[in-house]
Formats: structure tokens, sequence, C-alpha cells
């Protein structure tokens, strides 16, 4: 086993999930799609982080969720119109 330190400073879980007993997910949504734009632009700004989509986050009922770590920040209901305030809360305190 190797061990080494992780090259982000923060770590953005984006849930694209997608149930398929009926239930309400993040994926249809618009997940996937969240991930891909906050990727492409935290990757243009070359901000520390990785940004990766996850599975579900367990709080389905209120989606599309992304949670920001070590931020201890999670989104909910988040829309195309947040992407913006998104990017400014990965920023901060990372320069
Ligand atoms: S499907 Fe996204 S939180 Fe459950």
């Amino acid at each position: 086993m190797n061990i080494q330190s992780i090259p982000y400073k923060k770590i953005i879980l984006v849930c694209g999930n997608i149930h398929t007993d009926g239930r309400i997910s993040c994926g249809p949504q618009g997940g996937s799609e969240f991930k891909d734009t906050i990727k492409k632009i935290c990757k243009e700004k070359q901000l520390p982080v990785r940004v990766v989509q996850s599975s579900c986050l367990g709080q389905c009922d209120f989606g599309p969720n992304i949670m920001i770590t070590p931020d201890n920040v999670w989104l909910s209901g988040v829309t195309h119109a947040d992407i913006d305030a998104i990017v400014t809360l990965i920023e901060k305190d990372l320069v």
C-alpha cells in the first residue's frame, strides 16, 4: 500500500445518481451537467480542487445536491442560476 497526500484542497461531490425505483433523483435534475459545468470552470481557473460525480448523498428529496469538503457545506435545490455562487463558495479560502 502506498500512502500519499491528496493534491487537492477541496473535494466537490455532485450527486448524479439515478434511482431506478421511481424515487426522485439528482441525476435527472441535471446532476451530471452541474458536475461537468463546475468541473470545467474550476479547471479553467486552475483551482486545486477535485470535482466528482457521486452516487446518492441521501438527501434525494432536496436535490440536486452538492457537498463541498472539507468546508462542511451542503447545497441542495441547486439550479443553473447558482453556478457562479457555487464557484465562489469553492474558491473561498483557497488563496
Ligand atoms: S439521488 Fe442525489 S441525494 Fe439521492
